[in-house]
Formats: structure tokens, sequence, C-alpha cells
């Protein structure tokens, strides 16, 4: 297995230096994050794993601005006109249950100050490819679940942005269709090649996706390691499952994240 491989020189798009979070909180203050550093290039898949409450959420909230840090630096690519630096799609449902499915991939570009017409043709184009063009005009409640997901994914990418956050996107997703947006991601990844952190609790959906996962200790959280995963791509699932490379891989994830998993229960 390469733990700390040659890998060819390319822009850097995320870099996180000595990132700590503290959230005053009623009795004390908590450190959800303590000294984070990391880079992530441009083009790559990253999977972040960790022990729940490490503070996953809270760096993808810190990369996406939507909360600010105590210390440390982040850097990401300068914002472009009409364009976004990060989108973020969530666990769960995170469409407007208000707008139809346009409506929800157009949002992000309204905020944007996208012109209509230039807005409703881009939006099309993203709900075409996330296969949902017949229910542009629906609204959520009549989807399923992972219809609503790739609803998300469509409204992430709508924005163009330079990188993609990923907090457990198929995580209240069935086996069989989180299976088919795993494929769906990657397909659309390939086309695209944003650069993607991709938080997930399964290390399978980790090495299925990613070129690189970044482990988090137990909180407060850091990269406590990281392992490339040497898979070619376009992937075989199922020739990925039988590589003896794949389960070594998984052995040596779960060992890592099991200490921290039992370290964080001590607390
Ligand atoms: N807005 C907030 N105010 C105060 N504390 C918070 C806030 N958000 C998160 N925390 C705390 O920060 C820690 C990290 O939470 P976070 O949601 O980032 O973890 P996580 O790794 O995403 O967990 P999970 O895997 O369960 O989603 C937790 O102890 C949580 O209680
Ligand atoms: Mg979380």
């Amino acid at each position: 297995m390469t733990l700390s491989p040659t890998l060819p020189q390319v822009q850097t798009r995320i870099t996180v230096t000595g990132l700590t979070k503290v959230y005053p909180q009623p009795r004390a203050p908590l450190t959800a994050l303590r000294d984070v550093t990391f880079a992530v290039r441009e083009g790559e898949f990253c999977a972040l794993i960790g022990p729940s409450g490490c503070g996953k959420t809270t760096l993808l909230h810190i990369l996406a601005g939507l909360t600010t840090s105590t210390s440390g630096t982040v850097t990401l690519p300068e914002r472009r006109p009409g364009q976004l630096p990060t989108a973020v799609v969530f666990q769960g449902i995170s469409t407007l249950p208000w707008f139809t499915v346009q409506q929800n991939v157009e949002y992000g570009l309204r905020l944007m100050s996208v012109p209509r017409r230039a807005r409703r043709e881009r939006a099309l184009q993203h709900i075409r490819q996330v296969g949902l063009l017949p229910f542009a005009d629906a609204y959520p409640h009549q989807l399923s679940e992972g219809m609503r997901q790739r609803v998300s994914i469509a409204r992430a990418l709508a924005t163009d942005p330079d990188i993609l956050l990923m907090d457990e996107p198929f995580a209240n997703l069935d086996e069989q269709n989180r299976l088919l947006l795993q494929d769906e991601l990657l397909r659309i990844w390939q086309e695209h090649r944003k650069t993607v952190l991709f938080v997930t609790h399964s290390l399978d959906e980790a090495i299925r996706l990613a070129d690189r996962v970044l482990v988090m200790s137990a909180s407060p959280g850091h990269i406590k390691t990281e392992v490339v995963v040497p898979f070619d791509r376009p992937r075989d699932y199922r020739a990925i499952r039988q590589d003896p490379r794949y389960g070594t891989m998984s052995a040596y994830l779960w060992d890592v994240l099991r200490e921290e998993v039992l370290r964080g229960r001590q607390v």
C-alpha cells in the first residue's frame, strides 16, 4: 500500500494550515478542530473519514464560509465572476420544498445574479445530466430521496464551483441507490474534474470513490493519517473489490479508525 506516493505536480485547490475551531458552549468552550493541516490538489477526489463528532462537518462549513475558524488559515481559489469557489451538498433533504426541481437548481444561480435565460439553460443542462429532465417541474416531495439528492448535486454543479464539498451525501440512501449515485457522481466528476472533498462514514465508499482518503482523529479532530487509493479510473467496482489491495486498505483504514472511535467514546 502506498502511503506517501509521488504524485504528479498539479496546483493545490484547498490548503488548510493549523486550523482550529473552538465553539463557545454554555459550560465550557468546545474545541471541535485542533491544528488541522492538509491540502487537496486540483481535480482530486478526496474522502474524509473520522469518528462521529470529530469535526468533519465543522471543517466543511469553514471551507464553505458558513462558519469561521478560531485560528489557522484556509486558502481557496479566488472567486471568479459568475462562479462560486465552493458548493456544498449536505446529507438528507437539502432541497427547498416550495421550489420545483428547476427552481431548486436555479437557486444558486439566482444568488449569483445570473440572468434569467442563462440561468434556465444552465439549470436544465445539469438537470438533464443527473437524469431528472422529466421531473424538472416536479416538487421535491414528489421525488424519491435518491432523486432529491441528485437535485442537490445538480444545484451544486450548476454554480460551476472550483470545489465541491459533500457531507455524507448518500448516507440516507438504500444500498442499491447509493451504488447507482456513486456511479453517477464518478461519471460527472470525470467529466467536470472538480476538486471534491467528500465526507463519509463508509470505508467502502471512500475507497471506491476517492483518489486519497484522509482519516481524522477523535475529537478534537485533526488529520491522523492519509492513504492513497491506487486503483485506475474508470473503476470497476467488482474488480477493485477482488483486488487484494482493497482488503489490505480497508483493514488498515478500519484499524486506524477503530482506535479513534474507541478513544472518542472514552471522552
Ligand atoms: N454550532 C455549534 N455550536 C456548538 N458546538 C457545535 C456546533 N456544531 C458542532 N458542534 C460540536 O462540534 C463537534 C464536532 O461536530 P461536527 O458536526 O463537526 O462533527 P462530525 O464529525 O461532522 O460528526 P458526524 O460524523 O456525527 O456528522 C461536536 O462535539 C459538536 O457538538
Ligand atoms: Mg457531520
